[in-house]
């Protein structure tokens, strides 16, 4: 529908319905306007499935909801570090919304993982943004290619669970724009989202919802948006602020009480009409994207989305470790299935996106079409408590068989939307499993399913690790490919599984604090504080192993200097040199140079998977622009490219880089000075315009100074190393020496010349 058409709708409408249209109907449904034809639309949960409610509605997932496909969760779909797969999983939900008449999907949920102990970990993808971004906008573009809305979540630094509704997560500029906001931007950007959902918490003391900095300058006004933002479900302070914020839609309904709030300020004159005309407009249109686009022969196909699901999960699945090459699995080896979740997986996380699934298929159904298998329950997970009956009956299954697949994971109690995790333990009924499989048998392999980091105690004792994440429903029968290698894994792992708890960066403040969470790691999250502080962890973020084997070569650049103006092409050659077609995550990063400025060692900054057939190379290529070198300079509010050397980098993972070459680039934007009688001198004789005006003034001084005494000295000291004080360390002491010591070291300066002098170098420096 036109802006016009829209526009015109809107001036019909009295002001008891526009801002009637500014809340829900009732839990799923937005108002409609009969009269006008506008018609009432629903949403629904979101983000790996459909969970529509026909009657009892309720946003924990408590009640029943229609049947439908249960696909992986963001924790098992980021790994796949596939925009294609993504974008499948958008097409076949988007195409589930018009077969079952839902207007917008509410996701793709994309919060940055702070620490692996936040319970909606499972829901999200990465603790990097660019991949939370990318993967994000595949997935939006996938559904609104069927004409049915995404609704982007939850917008905006909401990492924890603990007392989400009121904490307030204090976080600094620079680490909101590098870490939060970037895994929007992109999203936004790219994936163009019809509706944006504001978070229920609030930034450094302020409710997102009432922030028009976050819901107006830089969503709308800096990226572009031109959708309505609706609030998380509940997440609505002060209705009037925060619709002059930029909030457009109250979910769920509020009775009226908030309507009757807007009607009341507009008539009261502390609310422009204005503002709640454009925020009819903007639903209104997004209203009219879905119903004037419906799909009249969309059909919902079960039993075709299924099969989608595993085809989806075997891209995700990500092998940790294969000694002696025990995977794949022959199909004459005798196997054995241990433990409760190969007959009932773990395949998603609690809460609003949990999803009445049409059906599941678990390991033990999917294996009988390849190989006969035996099996034993091993563990009840309903408390966390050996049963030593089954414990001793799957001890024995294990040692009667040549290989023994335990599948073990985190109950649905240890993780879920509305709380976080204590710990990272998995529980001890299915570690003490393990490690008494392990005394009799000597060819054991863990299948998880989790939906975040776990702590492994009996890694070095088992030969093969799978993390299948929770998987969606069909995850049985893709983890059976991959074990039987009908499949070769290619997951890899979207965030790092540190080794220790008290590793974590956010370790000291997470979940304490009250309602304050203080992001004090800054921009130190995940494997950014890892690879910068040199820390060992489980795991690293972006690992992941393959049935085949991968070399790199010839790293190029198209420039050895450029402009942060400048883009910077890189082309890098990968080839399977194992003997199966295999799949490989190219992973970009890049190294800044050793400035004055905190960063992490390196940063991704690009991937790309790639498919080659045994022996075959390809090049991949990946153009870098300034925001690959930049960090946000809190001093100018904007982007910032530091001149130096970066190292352009392709790594197998964050820790584990193969090639890496130097490019100079050079910022072209100037910092503003400010000298005061503090500024030193060392960065005054660098900046060839401050060196003028410093050197003028010392050329007024006609006696022989000490600064000069010490010049001289330094450049005599440079040819014999062996003085007591080397030219070098003369260099270091004047580097840091603040213009106000010329006071003691330059007979006949006063005050009074250094301010001038001061007044001089700050006129130069406009
Ligand atoms: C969740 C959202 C969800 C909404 C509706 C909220 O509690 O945070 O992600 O979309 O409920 O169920």
């Amino acid at each position: 529908m036109t802006k016009e058409k829209i526009r015109d709708l809107v001036s019909q409408m009295t002001l008891e319905e526009k801002a009637g249209m500014c809340s829900g109907a009732d839990f799923w449904h937005l108002k409609g306007v009969e009269r006008l034809g506008i018609p009432s639309v629903m949403v629904t949960d979101g983000p790996h499935g459909l969970r529509k409610q026909a009657e009892a509605a309720d946003h924990l997932g408590i009640n029943e909801s229609e049947k439908a496909v249960c696909f992986p969760a963001g924790c098992a779909t980021a790994s796949s570090f596939d925009r294609d797969i993504l974008r499948k999983l958008g097409e076949t939900i988007g195409q589930e919304c018009q077969a079952m008449g839902v207007s917008t999907i509410l996701g793709p949920a994309m919060n940055i993982k702070r620490s692996p102990l936040c319970g909606r970990n499972f829901e999200y993808y990465s603790e990097d943004p660019y991949v939370a971004s990318e993967l994000a906008a595949s997935m939006i573009q996938g559904v609104q290619s069927k004409n049915v809305g995404t609704s982007a979540k939850h917008f905006l630094a909401n990492n924890q669970e603990k007392r989400r509704m009121t904490s307030s997560s204090d976080v600094d500029e620079r680490s909101l724009r590098e870490i939060y906001l970037s895994a929007f931007e992109g999203a936004v950007k790219k994936g163009k989202p019809w509706t944006v959902m504001n978070s229920y918490n609030r930034i450094n003391g302020k409710y997102v919802g009432e922030s028009k900095e976050y819901l107006t300058d830089i969503l709308r006004n800096e990226w572009g948006f031109d959708g309505y933002v609706v609030s998380d479900w509940g997440a609505v302070n002060d209705r009037v602020e925060g619709l002059k914020a930029g909030l457009d839609l109250e979910m769920p309904s509020s009775g009226g009480m908030n309507d009757a709030l807007i009607v009341e300020a507009v008539k009261e004159g502390t609310l422009d009409e204005c503002v709640v005309d454009t925020a009819c407009e903007r639903i209104i249109d997004i209203i009219f994207r879905y119903a004037e686009n419906r799909d009249p022969d969309a059909k919902l196909d079960l039993q075709k989305d299924h099969e989608t699901a595993a085809a989806i999960e075997e891209e995700c699945i990500v092998l940790l470790k294969n000694e002696d090459n025990i995977l794949p699995l022959p199909k004459e080896k005798k196997v054995a299935f241990i433990g409760k979740y190969a007959e009932s997986p773990r395949y998603q996380g609690g809460g609003s996106s949990h999803i009445n699934s049409w059906k599941v298929e678990s390991a033990l159904e999917a294996v009988k079409e390849i190989a006969e298998v035996t099996y034993a329950k091993g563990y009840d997970d309903a408390e966390d408590k050996t049963d030593e009956a089954l414990l001793i009956e799957a001890v024995k299954t294990a040692e009667e068989a040549d290989v023994a697949v335990i599948f073990a994971g985190l109950p649905d109690n240890f993780e879920s939307e509305g709380y976080d995790r204590k710990h990272l333990n998995m529980p001890d009924c299915q570690n003490t499993l393990i490690e008494k499989v392990t005394e009799v048998q000597k060819n054991v392999i863990v299948v998880l399913h989790n939906g975040s980091p776990v702590l492994m105690p009996w890694k070095d004792k088992v030969k093969g690790i799978v993390e299948a994440y929770l998987g969606g429903q069909a995850v049985g029968r893709a983890v059976v490919n991959i074990l039987y290698g009908k499949v070769n894994p290619s997951g890899r792992l979207p965030e790092t599984f540190p080794a220790r708890l008290e590793d974590t960066p956010c370790y000291l403040t997470y979940g304490k604090g009250g309602d304050h969470a203080v992001y004090q790691e800054g921009v130190f999250v995940g494997y950014r504080y890892y690879t910068s502080v040199g820390r060992e962890v489980l795991f690293p973020f972006g690992y992941g192993l393959s049935y085949t084997d991968f070399t790199y070569s010839d790293l190029k650049l198209d420039k050895e200097k450029m402009t942060d103006q400048d883009t910077l092409t890189v082309t890098v050659k990968v080839k399977n040199t194992g003997s199966r077609k295999g799949k490989e995550v190219v992973q970009l990063y890049v190294s800044p140079a050793a400035g004055e400025t905190i960063r992490p060692v390196s940063e991704l900054r690009g991937f790309e998977k790639i498919e080659l057939e045994s022996e075959q190379e390809k090049e991949v290529t990946f153009i870098l622009d300034m925001r690959a070198f930049a960090y946000w300079n809190e001093e100018i509010h904007d982007w910032y490219v530091e001149s130096g050397e970066y190292q352009i980098q392709i790594g197998k993972n964050s820790q584990e880089i193969v090639l890496s070459v130097p490019v100079q680039v050079q910022g072209t934007t100037e910092l503003p000075k400010v000298y005061t009688l503090n500024s030193c001198l060392g960065p005054m004789m660098r900046d060839p315009k401050a060196q003028a005006v410093l050197g003028a003034f010392m050329g007024t001084m006609s006696e022989h100074t000490e600064v000069e005494e010490m010049q001289k000295q330094q450049e005599q000291q440079a040819e014999s190393p062996d003085a007591a004080v080397s030219g070098e360390m003369l260099a270091a002491m004047m580097e840091d020496m603040p213009l106000r010591q010329l006071l003691s070291f330059v007979p006949g300066v006063t005050r009074q010349m250094l301010r001038q002098l001061v007044d001089a170098l700050n006129e130069q420096a406009v």
